[in-house]
């Protein structure tokens, strides 16, 4: 019984050799958002040849995924992932790569006031002095800088350094292709880039651990991993930093909607787009993949690219794959235009409300955050509301006093963080079957999404040519390889 299944194996994995020594591979990639465009576009860039056809396929109508824009009050505003650091080197290639236009951030949202509500009053609030004049703003920036050290002590200095010596390692990731490996699975990837250890504790684990005050960490660093991953700061350390990143300044985003990314990625890739085609089975046919598609059409494709998180799909897999157990954290968004209630919060006056609340954990707390999108007119705003379940009608007509107009999206966000934090691989099967999600466990970002993308189609690309042993068994090497590759020749 033993030799027959090594024998077996041995020839399976040696079909992928012989198969790109025909020179092409069709790639099949389920799901359109920047990490499905991404692996597209970099197998182009990196390897024109040996990659014949490209197919995308997205259930929905449009491409970009969590890149989304809602139009409310006759205006664009995005919905999902929105901020961009300036760090974000692929995301900024794109955007110039494509011709698309940067957002910087407005002066109304670098000098956003900030409060932070624990449902029955303001434990904090910045100063708010709307002001055109340079030196007006820099002084009011500075009375706020001084308040939050008043309040948060020296320790508030410290938050920079922990994200820069982060962000600095991150990085290594655009080192030069000659120096850099192709992580064949997420640890290694992140333990090329000191980033790892960071996935082994909580955030406040780290934090504690490098002496911050523990309001520091109850206060502004939970508003802020509220926000930005509808999480406490239980997550961890490495979606902590990555969380604190984009708290900072010189954020941007892209004008008219991050999602065009997407889809000026595709466009150039010599793509082939299966818009509203969701795949509902992926079988190994034995040296190729047989996708299955609801619209009941089925494609068959060399290599198969799993671009979306598989947490809550139910995609047949032929055999079946096994990856650790994820959640999504379920992050409502709302987007109301109207006008807050300043009773709500009690305070008197509209004008008293900052312009961001944010808010520290707390379960009697029915949201996360709400801020000021865009004042129309003196009572009449469009305003977005994070929350971890939906808001009633009934809530929101005590939260708002005028509410004309309500939107709702409840995003599959990104994962719920655990610390140690545990992966799936890359290499689904051992095969030709990846899975680029895998890395949204490190920080589930646009440029992360990227940077996973960009590994993964390196990785395809070295297997395809069999430059990297595959991991099958542990059965080949490159004497067993040239004699057992002998007789197909
Ligand atoms: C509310 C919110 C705020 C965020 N804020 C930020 C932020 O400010 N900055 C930032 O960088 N990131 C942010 N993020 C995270 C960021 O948006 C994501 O990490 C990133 O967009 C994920 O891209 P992706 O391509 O990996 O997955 P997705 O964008 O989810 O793409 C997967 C695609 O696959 C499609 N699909 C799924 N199953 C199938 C199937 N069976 N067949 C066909 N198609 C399928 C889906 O429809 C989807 O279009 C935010 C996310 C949310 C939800
Ligand atoms: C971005 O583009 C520039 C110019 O084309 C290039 O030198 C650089 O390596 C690119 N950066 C990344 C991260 O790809
Ligand atoms: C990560 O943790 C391990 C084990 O605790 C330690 O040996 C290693 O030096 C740490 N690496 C970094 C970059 O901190
Ligand atoms: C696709 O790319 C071409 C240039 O290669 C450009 O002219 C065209 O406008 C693009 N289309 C879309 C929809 O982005
Ligand atoms: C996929 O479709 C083909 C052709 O219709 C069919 O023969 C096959 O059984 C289907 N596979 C699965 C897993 O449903
Ligand atoms: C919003 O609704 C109120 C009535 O609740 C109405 O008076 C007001 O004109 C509306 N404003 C806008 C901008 O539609």
């Amino acid at each position: 019984m033993l030799p027959i299944t090594l024998i077996t194996l041995t020839l399976i994995t040696l079909t992928i050799p012989s198969s790109s020594s025909q020179s092409t591979a069709d790639v099949c990639i389920i799901g359109s958002g920047i990490s499905g465009s991404s692996v597209a576009h970099f197998l182009r860039q990196y390897s024109p040849t040996p990659i014949s056809q490209i197919r995308i396929f997205e259930r929905h109508t449009v491409v970009g995924g969590r890149m989304a824009t809602v139009t409310i009050a006759g205006e664009t505003f995005e919905a999902g992932g929105t901020i961009l650091h300036p760090k974000n080197y692929h995301a900024l290639n794109f955007t110039h790569m494509l011709g698309l236009k940067v957002n910087g951030p407005s002066a109304s949202e670098s000098s956003m006031s900030l409060g932070i509500w624990d449902g029955d009053k303001f434990l904090f609030k910045t100063i708010d002095f709307d002001s055109k004049n340079q030196i007006v703003q820099y002084f009011v920036s500075l009375a706020n800088s001084i308040r939050m050290l008043f309040r948060y002590g020296v320790s508030l200095l410290k938050m920079n350094n922990f994200v820069e010596v982060t962000v600095d390692n991150f990085l290594k990731y655009y080192e030069s292709k000659e120096s850099r490996p192709v992580f064949s699975n997420v640890e290694d990837m992140l333990k090329w880039a000191d980033l790892y250890n960071l996935t082994t504790q909580t955030l406040e684990e780290e934090l504690v651990g490098l002496k911050f005050s523990p309001l520091l960490i109850e206060e502004l660093i939970t508003v802020i991993t509220r926000i930005n991953y509808g999480q406490s700061v239980k997550i961890s350390g490495l979606a902590g930093a990555v969380s604190l990143a984009g708290s900072g300044g010189d954020l941007w985003s892209v004008e008219g909607g991050n999602w065009q990314m997407a889809a000026g990625l595709i466009n150039r890739s010599d793509v082939t787009l299966h818009l509203q085609e969701e795949i509902s089975s992926v079988t190994n046919a034995g040296g190729f993949y047989e996708l299955n598609s609801t619209n009941g059409n089925s494609y068959t494709c060399q290599i198969t690219v799993v671009a979306t998180p598989l947490d809550e799909l139910d995609i047949q897999f032929t055999p079946e794959i096994y990856i650790p157990e994820r959640k999504l954290q379920h992050t409502y968004t709302t987007f109301v235009r109207g006008l807050l209630n300043p009773a709500y919060f009690g305070l008197n006056a509209v004008s008293d409300l900052p312009e961001l609340v944010g808010t520290i954990e707390s379960s009697e707390l029915p949201f996360t955050c709400v801020s000021v999108l865009k004042e129309h007119a003196a009572n009449d705003f469009t305003y977005k509301l994070f929350s971890r379940q939906s808001l009633t009608d009934a809530l929101l007509d005590q939260i708002f006093s005028i509410r004309n107009e309500t939107i709702r999206i409840n995003w599959g966000a990104y994962p719920h963080y655990h610390a140690p934090e545990e992966f799936a691989p890359f290499i689904l099967d051992d095969k030709h079957l990846y899975y680029v999600n895998a890395f949204e466990n490190a920080a589930s970002t646009i440029e992360t999404g990227a940077v996973a993308a960009e590994n993964i189609a390196r990785l395809i690309l070295s297997r395809l040519s069999g430059q990297q042993p595959s991991r099958s068994y542990g059965l080949k090497s490159s004497t067993s390889d040239s004699n057992l590759q002998h007789p197909e020749l």
